[in-house]
């Protein structure tokens, strides 16, 4: 009989730790060009390097058909008026899509169909499911004042392609008003 790998997995909420999970971390200065106000990045990280999301996931196999999943937290704060974000990517495999389950805080999925230019801001709140098309460009924000918590779930063929979005940007970004959060485009793009 085949080996099957270990199929139950206990998750800690308010960690944002998955049983057997690889942890990555990312803090400020892992986040140097995501935010159009360098001034304010410059000063922030002056201060400190805190700690701006983490993800802890499982790769069970790499296989044909093999799924990947973990669960993320992205802390609250903002740069400037823009909230704090993860890096954002594309998937290698272009045409893997990702499912999204959010499990507490506020927050919003920036979308960009890489080929069409298409952006949708989609809401983050709990007990709900955000899709993620392939071709995609995907960042989540944290529009809140508590932990954005989610569990995404992909192909294991998916990959992580940053390089793209590290030479282009996003053209759009999020940031706070007083009308609440708001989709702009970025000046480099105006
Ligand atoms: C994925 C998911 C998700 C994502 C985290 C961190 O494909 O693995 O989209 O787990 O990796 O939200 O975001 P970054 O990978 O963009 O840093
Ligand atoms: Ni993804």
């Amino acid at each position: 009989m085949k080996h099957l790998p270990e199929l139950h997995s206990q998750f800690d909420l308010s960690e944002a730790r998955i049983d057997r999970g690889q942890l990555v971390e990312r803090r400020l200065s892992d986040l140097a060009g995501c935010f159009e106000d360098e001034d304010s990045f410059a000063k922030s990280l002056a201060k400190g390097n805190p700690l701006i999301y983490q993800v802890s996931s499982q790769e069970p196999g790499n296989g044909l058909g093999d799924m990947h999943f973990g669960i993320g937290m992205l802390m609250p704060g903002r740069i400037g008026d823009e909230y704090y974000l993860t890096k954002g990517h594309l998937h290698e495999s272009r045409e893997a899509a990702e499912v999204y389950i959010c499990l507490s805080g506020t927050g919003a999925m920036l979308l960009e169909h890489e080929q069409t230019g298409d952006v949708q801001l989609v809401p983050m709140t709990s007990h709900s499911f955000v899709y993620v098309p392939g071709y995609t460009a995907h960042r989540t924000v944290n529009t809140g004042i508590e932990p954005l918590r989610y569990i995404g779930v992909y192909p294991a063929n998916a990959g992580h392609d940053y390089q793209t979005i590290a030479k282009r940007g996003f053209r759009h970004r999020v940031v706070a008003t007083t009308d609440g959060p708001q989709l702009l485009l970025r000046e480099s793009h105006s």
